[in-house]
C-alpha cells in the first residue's frame, strides 16, 4: 500500500465504504466534468468500488479511498486504473468539495504516481481530464505531467496528459 503523505493515508476499500463515498459522487460540483456530469447511482457507485476492490486484488493497484489524517474521514479517492478499460493507466482523483483548493489533490497525486513509476516499475501513467476542468489541469501541471493529444472518448473531448519512468527502456 502507498505510504501515508503529511496530511492523507490511502487504504483498502470496506465493504461499506460506498455510503461514505455516497455524498461525495452526489455532489453536482464533483461530477461536473466527470460522468458525462450525472450523478451516480447506488448501484453504480457500490459496483465502482467493488471493481476497485477486484482490482486491487489482481494487479497491485487501484483508485484507493482518500483518508484526511486529522480526522479520519473519507475524503474522496486518488490512484491508479486502466483508462477505459483499456491497457493505458491512468491515474484519477475525486474530492469531496469540502476539501478543495488546499493541494490535497496535489499532494495525494504525486504519491501515487511515485508508487506506480517506482514501485509497480510502470512505464508510464496517463490521465484525462474534460478541457474545461481547470482545476484538474492545474493539478496535472503541477505533477510535471505532459499534455500529449486531445482525444475524444464517448463524443466527449478528453485532453491527454502522461508521465514516463526513466530512463526509458534502450534510452540513455
Ligand atoms: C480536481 C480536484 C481533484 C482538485 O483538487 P484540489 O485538492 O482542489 O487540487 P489542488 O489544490 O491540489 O490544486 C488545484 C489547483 O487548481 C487551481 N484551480 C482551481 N480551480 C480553478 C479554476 N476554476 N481555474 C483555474 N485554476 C483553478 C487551484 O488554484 C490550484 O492551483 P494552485 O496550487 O496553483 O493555486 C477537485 O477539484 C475535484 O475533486 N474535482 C471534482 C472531480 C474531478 O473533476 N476530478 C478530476 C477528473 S479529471
Amino acid at each position: 500500500m502507498i505510504q501515508p503523505t503529511t496530511r492523507l493515508s490511502f487504504r483498502e476499500w470496506l465493504p461499506d465504504d460506498w455510503l461514505r463515498f455516497k455524498p461525495i459522487a452526489n455532489d453536482p460540483r464533483v461530477v461536473r466534468y466527470v460522468l458525462a456530469g450525472t450523478v451516480p447511482t447506488d448501484e453504480q457507485i457500490r459496483g465502482h468500488i467493488e471493481a476497485a476492490r477486484r482490482l486491487y486484488l489482481e494487479e497491485g493497484f487501484c483508485l484507493w479511498p482518500l483518508i484526511y489524517r486529522a480526522n479520519q474521514e473519507l475524503i474522496g479517492f486518488c490512484g491508479l486504473d486502466h483508462l477505459w478499460g483499456g491497457p493505458e493507466i491512468e491515474i484519477g482523483y475525486w474530492l469531496a468539495h469540502d476539501y478543495w483548493g488546499r493541494g490535497l489533490a496535489t499532494e495525494a497525486a504525486q504519491a501515487v504516481i511515485a508508487y506506480g513509476l517506482r514501485k509497480l516499475k510502470l512505464q508510464r501513467i496517463v490521465a484525462v481530464a474534460h478541457p474545461d476542468n481547470r482545476a484538474s489541469l492545474r493539478v496535472l501541471d503541477k505533477l510535471g505531467m505532459t499534455f500529449e493529444r486531445l482525444v475524444v472518448h464517448e463524443n466527449i473531448e478528453h485532453v491527454l496528459y502522461s508521465k514516463s519512468r526513466f530512463p526509458q527502456p534502450g534510452v540513455k
